[in-house]
């Protein structure tokens, strides 16, 4: 039985149809939407598109194309615990590290491009986007994920403040927005309202809990000492 789309193709219509009326079956309907989408995102993007689609297909024949004597043994020092990873994929981020193979999922993979701060971590006392720097270049390093933070079952004052001020909703930020303000008040960019909220401008909270953060990390700094009046 024929449907309203199970019509002809273009060579199909009638000799009575006039010009070249285009009357799709399912099938065709279906890819001629694909193609049109397809040439609009390429038109849109341009060649940023194309680089991305380049990219993506050398990434893949990399990723084959990886031998054994290409991976690398890595030591860290990850919240006081020695690790020594072997045969590890010089390619890979510390974040992807942390979470993927080391089993830390504490540091959160927001963007993975640098721009939200849900991955920021301490590496040598300082605070890094783990999603942008590799475990390799890290060879040696001392690393602090927001595991590693509180004492035993004791928190870390920073993340009792946080939960006291109502520093997040859904928390994804959370551990990236803590490891930061913890860096931000042994850095001495904790002065006053304006200096936090510049310092800790890398760190994106999507439920907007900005408010209580700087109430929080205030709350933090003071009980440390490092306050410094403005
Ligand atoms: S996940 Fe690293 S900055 Fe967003
Ligand atoms: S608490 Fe939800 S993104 Fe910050």
């Amino acid at each position: 039985m024929t449907s309203e789309f199970d019509l002809w193709t273009e060579n199909d219509v009638p000799s009575g149809q006039i010009g070249k009326t285009l009357i799709f079956t399912r099938t065709s309907r279906r890819r001629f939407l694909v193609q049109v989408t397809a040439a609009i995102a390429a038109f849109t993007l341009g060649p940023r598109f194309l680089a991305l689609a380049q990219a993506a297909a050398a990434g893949a024949t990399k990723t084959a194309d990886l031998s054994t004597h290409d991976a690398v043994n890595v030591r860290l020092k990850i919240n006081g615990k020695d690790y020594a990873i072997d045969q590890l994929d010089p390619r890979v981020t510390v974040l992807d590290l942390l979470r993927e193979r080391l089993h830390l999922t504490g540091s959160k993979k927001g963007c993975d491009h640098g721009q939200c701060g849900a991955c920021t971590v301490l590496i040598n006392g300082r605070r890094v986007n783990s999603c942008l720097t590799l475990a390799v270049v890290n060879d040696g390093a001392e690393i602090t994920t927001i595991e590693g933070l509180a004492n035993g079952k004791q928190l870390h004052p920073m993340q009792a403040a946080f939960i006291k001020h109502d520093g997040f909703q859904c928390g994804y930020c959370t551990p990236g927005q803590i490891c930061s303000a913890v860096a931000l008040v042994k850095e001495g960019h904790a002065k006053d309202d304006a200096q936090i909220r510049e310092w800790m401008s890398g760190n994106i909270c999507r439920c907007g809990a900005y408010t209580n953060i700087l109430a929080a990390i205030k709350e933090a700094r003071d009980q440390s000492g490092a306050a410094v009046k403005g």
